[in-house]
């Protein structure tokens, strides 16, 4: 994996994927032990880790951070676009060429809907994960789920796992339909159903109209955000619209048909009230803030296999 970028999750082979799995546990005992992810091997001089934010983020670009920083390399950070350059008319591509120019040994890179990127990316002679693409791609997000799913339920496959929400607009799903699909998991969606994908997009999953039959079939549930950003619609932005999306809400009347050793995830942010109901993310199967937690390991052990620090 060594100097290898990872635009989307069909970048990495399952053995990649398990392997990343085994350095995350890894660091996560050497953490416990020594407070160290890499235990006590020194690195010198620290690699260098260039942020680049072109959309809002709170859990990745702060968990790629704190990998950065566990990890002992150096991190510069584009956290506000109000004070860069792109402000006076600089494009995204130049920001990026501009950025590659300074050398930094790998860049993390989350940005919108952009072919022009898409095709810039590919050609830096620098290695670049993505921390989320338009609505394509958000490889990172999909790897700290299926790892939690690994750690919470001891297996990926065969588990039953229900995504919630909207669908159709959802890098989320998208990631975590393929990483999942892979290692063997059964994927079921519910939604809306002007949130729901074209079916050649998920030729594979299983379609529920009452989520009550979803959560009935469900090992794992993961609901979604309506993701408003990302509609061209108005119609989608209606009041009715949003009223719909309450109707797939996550409930705990609705969790108490749940089986009682699943887990309830979600990749954040969660709308209250809309796609979680009070209560949700306190019930004893949320796992919501151990997936946090878990992105850091996920996203250190990436940064440790491309940057060829994957040792303890
Ligand atoms: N899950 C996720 O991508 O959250 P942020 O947008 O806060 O990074």
């Amino acid at each position: 994996m060594q100097n290898q970028s990872v635009l989307e999750t069909r970048a990495l082979s399952t053995q990649q994927i398990q392997s990343l799995f085994d350095f995350a546990q890894q660091m996560e005992a050497s953490y416990e032990k020594t407070k160290n992810f890499l235990g006590r091997a020194q690195l010198a001089p620290p690699k260098v880790v260039a942020n680049l934010f072109f959309e809002p983020s709170t859990r990745t670009r702060l968990s790629f951070e704190m990998a950065t920083t566990r990890l002992g390399l150096s991190c510069l950070s584009m956290d506000s676009m109000s004070s860069t350059s792109l402000t006076k008319g600089e494009s995204f591509a130049d920001t990026i060429l501009n950025v590659a120019a300074m050398q930094p040994d790998l860049i993390v890179i989350r940005y919108g809907d952009s072919r022009e990127l898409d095709e810039l990316l590919p050609t830096l002679n620098i290695p670049v994960i993505s921390a989320g693409t338009g609505v394509l791609a958000h490889p990172t997000q999909a790897l700290l789920d299926a790892y939690t799913i690994l750690k919470e339920r001891k297996k990926i496959a065969g588990e039953r796992v229900l995504i919630v929400g909207d669908i159709r607009h959802s890098r989320v799903a998208r990631s975590n339909v393929d990483v999942l699909t892979r290692m063997g998991a059964e994927i079921g969606i519910c939604g809306p159903p002007l949130f729901m994908p074209e079916s050649h997009l998920f030729p594979h999953v299983k379609r529920f109209n009452r989520i009550e039959d979803g959560i009935a079939w469900a090992t794992v549930l993961m609901g979604l955000r309506i993701q408003l950003e990302r509609h061209d619609s108005k119609e989608i932005h209606s009041e009715k619209v949003v009223k719909t999306f309450t109707e797939y809400e996550i409930n705990l009347s609705r969790l108490s048909k749940f089986i009682d050793d699943g887990i309830v995830m979600h990749p954040g942010p969660i709308n209250h009230g809309v796609e979680f109901a009070p209560g949700v993310l306190q019930d004893q199967r949320s796992r919501v803030l151990s997936q946090v937690t878990n992105g850091v390991f996920i996203r250190a052990s990436l940064l440790a296999h491309i940057l060829d620090l994957a040792r303890i």
